[in-house]
């Protein structure tokens, strides 16, 4: 990208300031995007060019946030590198963009809002019970550990339903399938564009990759014979149907839940874990929290739990504090100009979580969890991104939501816990994404 001198209008084309790119630089920013990220904004402004995953232009403010999640389908071109596409698949919608995306996002996302959500309340219960559940007064683990068994098996329920007889051979496919993408994620981070089919870790990701697919393809013709579980959100897709009448083929529904897997049983653990730090080292959250849930019982229909403002407000300040993805990117179709500079298309676009959830303006003290926040404030979707926006926006951020108020209602109405380890937290990418080092370790201190 070249640099080009300010026009008389006043407006300059010129990129971004921004640091030197330098190799330490993007290993510092993957490090810690969080405190980096905001360092960069205060010494260079609200709109800086950084290399991250990419070499980008990002911005946290919360105007050119919303200029850049309001702007249409067609702004954007597919802004993955070669590398993802062996994981999602490239029918999946992560590989798509414009017309194409806006396709098959209408037939894989209203299954996972309304009343195909609220239907997985009791189920989310029960897998909570049958993981957390199982340690006993006296027991220590790590929550990071019992999470990613819950979130697997909550994923894996919700697509296939309940009782799919094929649940353990999907269970340990999602799992290989997930360790060699952990594996492979280390290439594409350190050198990004690793992109060869003989690399061990990649032929291993195919390997696991066909397997689960092969898994995906009987569950979609099971529910073409109707012998899916009626709750499987799978047959809602199966079913589901383009605006000209054809339905989703099969590659493109194997893509497309090979991605909602992955997505889905990875990012929920890293909030519970950050979920059980932040509770029970703030007493007095717990209390608000145990408080309000008390009068429903630990039975509670899980509809009625998700209604609780209180809860409410403890998962939202959770996924503010380490929103999974500390940015969003998108990929300039077409120019656009955005704070002042005139950026050509091909210039990769970052929205950041890391400095919009730390704005002091919208969030006062950001450091501390302080759920009431969002009590007293209604945030507008540019202002709290933490499940993305506008036409890529997550879409399991619903469903996610939901399980984390029905997973923290069953453990809190139930048992108490002390945290093993006291130290100050460190925060690690883990797969990608930003979770607690420790992976928070702790006792059962008994029943509540
Ligand atoms: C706490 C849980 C979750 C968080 C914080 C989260 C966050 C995000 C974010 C920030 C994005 C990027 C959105 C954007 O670019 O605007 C995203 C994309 C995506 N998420 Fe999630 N997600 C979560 C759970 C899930 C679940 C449960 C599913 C599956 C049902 C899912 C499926 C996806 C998919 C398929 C995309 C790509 C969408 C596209 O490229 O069009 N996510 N998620």
């Amino acid at each position: 990208m070249s640099i080009a001198s300010a026009p008389a209008s006043g407006r300059t084309t010129r990129l971004p300031p921004g640091p030197p790119l330098r190799p330490w630089q993007a290993v510092r920013y993957l490090r810690d995007p969080y405190s980096t990220a905001r360092e960069y904004a205060a010494r260079y402004g609200r709109v800086f060019r950084v290399q991250t995953f990419r070499h980008c232009v990002m911005t946290g403010d919360p105007e050119l946030v919303r200029q850049i999640i309001a702007a249409p389908v067609d702004q954007y071109a597919v802004n993955y590198e070669p590398g993802p596409a062996r994981v999602f698949g490239k029918r999946s919608m992560p590989m798509l963009a414009g017309r194409p995306l806006r396709r098959e996002r209408h037939i894989i996302v209203p299954p996972f809002h309304g009343s195909a959500v609220a239907a997985t309340g009791q189920m989310i219960r029960e897998v909570t019970l049958a993981t957390f559940g199982a340690r006993r007064p006296g027991d220590s683990f790590v929550v990071r550990d019992v999470a990613a068994d819950f979130s697997r098996d909550v994923i894996l329920r919700t697509i296939f339903g309940a009782d799919a007889g094929t649940l353990d051979d999907f269970r340990s496919a999602a799992r290989d399938f997930a360790q060699s993408f952990d594996y492979v994620a280390f290439l594409w981070l350190a050198a990004f564009h690793f992109d060869l089919d003989w690399l061990p870790p990649n032929r291993r990701l195919a390997r696991t990759r066909r397997r689960l697919e092969d898994l995906l393809q009987a569950a979609i013709e099971a529910s073409r014979a109707g012998t899916l579980p009626e709750t499987a959100i799978l047959n809602r897709i199966v079913a589901a149907r383009h605006d000209d009448g054809t339905p989703m083929d099969d590659e493109a529904i194997r893509d497309n839940m090979v991605t909602t897997l992955f997505a889905g049983h990875k990012v929920n653990v890293a909030s519970l874990a950050w979920a059980f730090h932040w509770l029970h080292s703030r007493p007095d959250c717990l209390n608000a929290l145990t408080d309000e849930l008390a009068p429903l019982g630990p039975d509670a229909d899980p509809a009625a739990w998700a209604g609780l403002p209180y809860l409410d407000a403890v998962v939202k300040e959770v996924l503010r504090l380490y929103p999974r993805a500390s940015e969003i990117y998108r990929l300039l179709a077409r120019p656009m100009e955005l704070g002042g500079y005139e950026l050509p298309a091909g210039t990769d676009l970052a929205a950041s979580a890391a400095i919009l959830h730390y704005d002091p303006d919208l969030f006062p003290e950001p450091d501390a969890f302080r759920p009431e926040r969002f009590l007293n404030r209604r945030f507008a979707p540019h202002e709290f991104i933490p499940f993305g926006g506008g036409e890529r926006m997550c879409p399991g951020g619903h469903l996610s939501a939901y399980v984390l108020k029905v997973a923290l209602a069953t453990i809190v109405t139930r048992w108490r816990y002390t945290l093993t380890d006291t130290r100050p937290l460190q925060v690690r990418r883990i797969a990608g994404m930003m979770a607690p080092g420790n992976g928070v370790p702790v006792r059962v201190a008994g029943p509540r």
